[in-house]
């Protein structure tokens, strides 16, 4: 008996828990601890910043008490540096991007009033990074459900978090990290509430429970991206920008197991440009995953229709031959 109640509680837990478990195991070394390799140009300048928002104490000297005091910096103010050192913007200084004014503290309160810089901004028009087609990804954000939230505060940022953000997709090398990246980024907001509430009068969502139709939950959110389901497909650039209102998301399961699987069109995209479809069908997701239905491979079934054929003849000259008889 002790034992049936273990299962269920097992399965029950493994069902419930373990996508949540997944995506929040991702954590590198301990945060203050400085492992990355980068030798950035700016190291010791940004030293100003981090032995206060490198961790989470920081300390200063207490001008009104003459003494040095301790505190702790609230959590989005932490920035891990092995993080910071491996990101798309790591030969960047904290100051190319903040006031210089940040070097005084306490910080002179009208900084928080300043503007930061849009990814157009710098990345528009730009030839060095024109295969990215941010222009692009512009318009697609544009026609976005969160585009509507930019009063509330939400922009590209909200999603490309300013101090870790890297490109993963353009050069995976392990498709499973990548699609536990990219849904990090959804889900660092849609499973935190004290983040979604900022944007939204919603109540708190849980996101494993509206998924819940979807067999083997934990199995499909490791093997594809939130942005599969959810996106407007735009064959013109690598990572679509349109997510939909939920009305639209995919639901169909032969959208995926099928022979024209719509993650030709999106997660194995990359993989795809230019690659023969010979031997087994899809055999570019085979790599990674056997999604049933959208996997045949195309000689077998020519065999298996051949030697079927066979057999037909054979019992039909056998049963030709008993009647003779
Ligand atoms: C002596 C510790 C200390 C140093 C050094 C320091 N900060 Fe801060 N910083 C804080 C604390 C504490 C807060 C939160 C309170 C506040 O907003 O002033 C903060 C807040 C911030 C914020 C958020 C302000 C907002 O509008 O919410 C930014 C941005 C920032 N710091 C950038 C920097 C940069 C860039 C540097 C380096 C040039 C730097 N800080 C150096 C302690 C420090
Ligand atoms: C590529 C530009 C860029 C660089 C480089 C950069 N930041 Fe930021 N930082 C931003 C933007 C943009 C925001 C506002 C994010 C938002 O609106 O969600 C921000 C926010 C912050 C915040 C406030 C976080 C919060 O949620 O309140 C702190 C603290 C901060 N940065 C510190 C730093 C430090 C320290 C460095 C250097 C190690 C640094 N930043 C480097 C762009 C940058
Ligand atoms: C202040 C100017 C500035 C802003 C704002 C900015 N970038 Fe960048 N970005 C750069 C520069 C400069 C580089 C090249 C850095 C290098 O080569 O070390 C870069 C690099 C990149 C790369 C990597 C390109 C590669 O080939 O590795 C990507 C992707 C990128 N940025 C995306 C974004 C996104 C998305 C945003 C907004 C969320 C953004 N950037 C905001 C200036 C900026
Ligand atoms: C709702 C979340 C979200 C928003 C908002 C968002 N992005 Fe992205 N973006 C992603 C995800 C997820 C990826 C895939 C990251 C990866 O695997 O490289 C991505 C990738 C990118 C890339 C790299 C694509 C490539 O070809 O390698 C660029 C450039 C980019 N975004 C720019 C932008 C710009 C510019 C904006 C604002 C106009 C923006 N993003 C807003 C989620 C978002
Ligand atoms: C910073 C927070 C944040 C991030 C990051 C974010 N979202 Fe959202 N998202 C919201 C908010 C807030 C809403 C609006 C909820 C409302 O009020 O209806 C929303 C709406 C949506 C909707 C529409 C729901 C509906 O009712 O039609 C979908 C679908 C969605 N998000 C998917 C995604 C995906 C996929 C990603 C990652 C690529 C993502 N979101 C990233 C905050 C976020
Ligand atoms: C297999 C396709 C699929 C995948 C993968 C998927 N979704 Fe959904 N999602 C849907 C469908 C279909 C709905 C509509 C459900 C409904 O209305 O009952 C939905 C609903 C939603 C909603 C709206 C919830 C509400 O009612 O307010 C959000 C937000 C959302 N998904 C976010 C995500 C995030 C974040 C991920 C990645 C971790 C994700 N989805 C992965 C298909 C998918
Ligand atoms: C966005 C694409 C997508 C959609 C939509 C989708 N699937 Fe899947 N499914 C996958 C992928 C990819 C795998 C491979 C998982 C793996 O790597 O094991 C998978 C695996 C499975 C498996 C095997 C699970 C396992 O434990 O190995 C079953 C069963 C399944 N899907 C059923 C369904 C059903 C039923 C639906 C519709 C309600 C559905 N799928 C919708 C992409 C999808």
């Amino acid at each position: 008996m002790k034992f049936f109640f273990a299962l269920i509680l097992f399965t029950g837990l493994s069902t419930y828990c373990s996508p949540v478990a997944v995506f929040i195991s991702e954590k590198a070394g301990p945060i203050g601890k400085d492992t990355s390799l980068y030798i950035s140009p700016f190291r010791e300048k940004n030293e100003r910043c981090f032995k206060c928002h490198g961790q989470g104490r920081y300390e200063y000297t207490n001008e009104n008490l003459g003494r040095q005091v301790k505190s702790l910096m609230f959590p989005q103010g932490i920035i891990d540096r092995n993080k910071f050192y491996i990101a798309n913007h790591k030969s960047f200084s904290c100051t190319d991007c903040h006031s210089e004014d940040y070097t005084k503290f306490p910080h002179p309160g009208q900084l928080r009033m300043g503007m930061s810089n849009n990814c157009l901004d710098c990345h528009g028009g730009d030839e060095k990074f024109a295969k990215f087609k941010f222009e692009e990804i512009d318009s697609d954000y544009r026609k976005s459900v969160h585009f509507k939230l930019e009063d509330e505060g939400f922009t590209c940022w909200s999603c490309h978090n300013p101090h870790e953000y890297k490109i993963s997709i353009r050069d995976s090398k392990n498709l499973k990290e990548t699609i536990l990246y990219d849904n990090n980024i959804c889900l660092d907001c849609h499973s935190n509430y004290n983040r979604f509430q900022l944007l939204s009068d919603k109540g708190e969502v849980n996101i494993m429970k509206k998924h819940d139709w979807l067999p083997d939950q934990a199995a499909h959110f490791k093997s594809v991206r939130c942005i599969e389901c959810h996106s407007a497909i735009n064959d013109s650039v690598l990572v679509s920008h349109q997510i939909m209102p939920k009305e639209n998301a995919v639901r169909k399961c032969n959208e995926c197991h099928s022979k024209n699987s719509l993650l030709m069109s999106s997660l194995y995209k990359f993989q795809y440009q230019g690659k023969s479809k010979a031997g087994f069908l899809n055999g570019i997701i085979l790599n990674q995953s056997y999604v049933i239905g959208a996997n045949r491979n195309e000689y077998l079934e020519w065999i298996s229709f051949v030697i079927f054929t066979i057999v037909l003849i054979v019992i039909g000259i056998h049963v030709f031959l008993r009647m003779r008889k």
